[in-house]
């Protein structure tokens, strides 16, 4: 049914403006009938976190910025959802054209800038399903207008421990102008206290929450040394690596779209977040878990994420091209590269090249 799926709407979607079939995509999600999720298989599984992940391919944030769809994202095989960016006060983002695809790269350029429905609109959601079964994690992001920015997350952690199944505190979008500063020591060493006592203080009532940090791909790696000290000094539970990049590699062929102002995913960023995620694992030296994300587009794409430090897998841009069936073909193969090697779990393959990967010389 999904092949058949995919084969009918790919077309279309891809003949459309890339907001417009977005729109339509989340649409025929929340409304198509999905049959039951099939139970994954023993091996698959992840616990990371404190929490149980039955399968460790996520669909990363950007894709249900409003919480529309995480139970059809669920039902289609993802082992887990992250919503989101959700900001405090619903935001319309920059103007469109904002959002574009580089097909012959199969790469994505966009910079939406948080367009979301807010707070309030996000949990009410999120409420209604909370009785539901299935990882639900919520990205959160600050308003653009110059406020205190660290009282955005506070504010957004307070307001959704209770549903969210972890939070991912987001300094690393490209679109809302001074946002990535929030990654700069002094800053993001406040931001992260503060983060993490709101957390704690609302710990009695909605359960311990993991809290992760996303970052970008961009950071030099005397930052990243900051950065994952800061991760560490504050115990954060998990780190992501990483959003889009503000670099376009050599290698994209689509040379006037990739003019485009914004943040670049999909295949041609693999090479940069894969090498970011084997430096963030060497420095956290297994104090916590990291999710990989950037550029997966195929089954040996997310093993060598697992091979490079990753517990857990997120990827967005390559469903565009390739399609929901993309879901079951990773899986396949993930299962099949255990059973080549004897492996009992993917824990067994966790971070195995990582100190390779940091040698290799850094990619264009
Ligand atoms: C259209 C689009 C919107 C995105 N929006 C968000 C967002 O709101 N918050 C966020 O943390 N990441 C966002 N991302 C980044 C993705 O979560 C992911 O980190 C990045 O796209 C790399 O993964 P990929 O190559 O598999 O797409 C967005 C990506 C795309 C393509």
């Amino acid at each position: 049914m999904i092949g058949l799926f995919d084969r009918l709407s790919l077309p279309l979607l891809r003949a459309l403006d890339a907001e417009d079939a977005h729109a339509l995509a989340v649409k025929a999600l929340r409304f198509m009938p999905l049959p039951r999720r099939a139970a994954d298989p023993r091996e698959l599984g992840v616990r990371a976190f404190g929490l149980n992940f039955p399968n460790p391919l996520g669909i990363a944030a950007g894709f249900d910025k409003n919480a529309q769809v995480p139970d059809a994202l669920l039902r289609l095989g993802f082992g887990f959802v992250e919503v989101g960016t959700v900001t405090p006060r619903p935001q319309a983002g920059n103007p469109r054209p904002r959002l574009f695809r580089l097909e012959t790269d199969e790469a994505v350029i966009n910079r939406l800038g948080f367009n979301n429905d807010g707070r309030a609109a996000v949990l009410a959601r999120l409420a209604a399903r909370a009785n539901l079964t299935g990882i639900v994690g919520v990205n959160i992001g600050a308003n653009r207008d110059l406020n205190d920015r660290t009282a955005d997350y506070v504010r957004l952690v307070e307001a959704f421990a209770a549903v969210a199944g972890y939070f991912t505190v987001n300094v690393s979008s490209p679109n809302t102008p001074g946002l990535r500063d929030l990654q700069q020591a002094e800053a993001l060493d406040d931001l992260l206290a503060r983060v993490m006592e709101a957390r704690d203080r609302v710990l009695p009532q909605a359960g311990p929450t993991p809290v992760l940090l996303k970052i970008a791909p961009d950071l030099s790696l005397a930052d990243l040394d900051d950065v994952v000290g800061i991760a560490r000094k504050r115990r954060l539970d998990g780190m992501i690596v990483g959003n889009t990049t503000l670099a376009r590699p050599p290698s994209l062929r689509e040379a006037v779209r990739a003019k485009q102002t914004g943040g670049l995913s999909g295949a041609p960023l693999f090479p940069l977040a894969t090498r970011m995620l084997a430096e963030t694992y060497v420095r956290v030296e297994g104090v916590f878990p990291l999710i990989g994300v950037g550029g997966i587009d195929s089954g040996p794409a997310a093993l060598a994420k697992f091979r490079a430090g990753a517990s857990l897998v997120q990827l967005y841009s390559s469903l565009v091209f390739r399609g929901l069936g993309l879901i079951a073909e990773i899986k396949q193969s993930l299962l099949a590269a255990l059973d080549r090697d004897g492996l009992d779990s993917l824990i067994e393959l966790i971070g195995v090249d990582a100190a390779a990967v940091t040698a290799e010389p850094w990619p264009a």
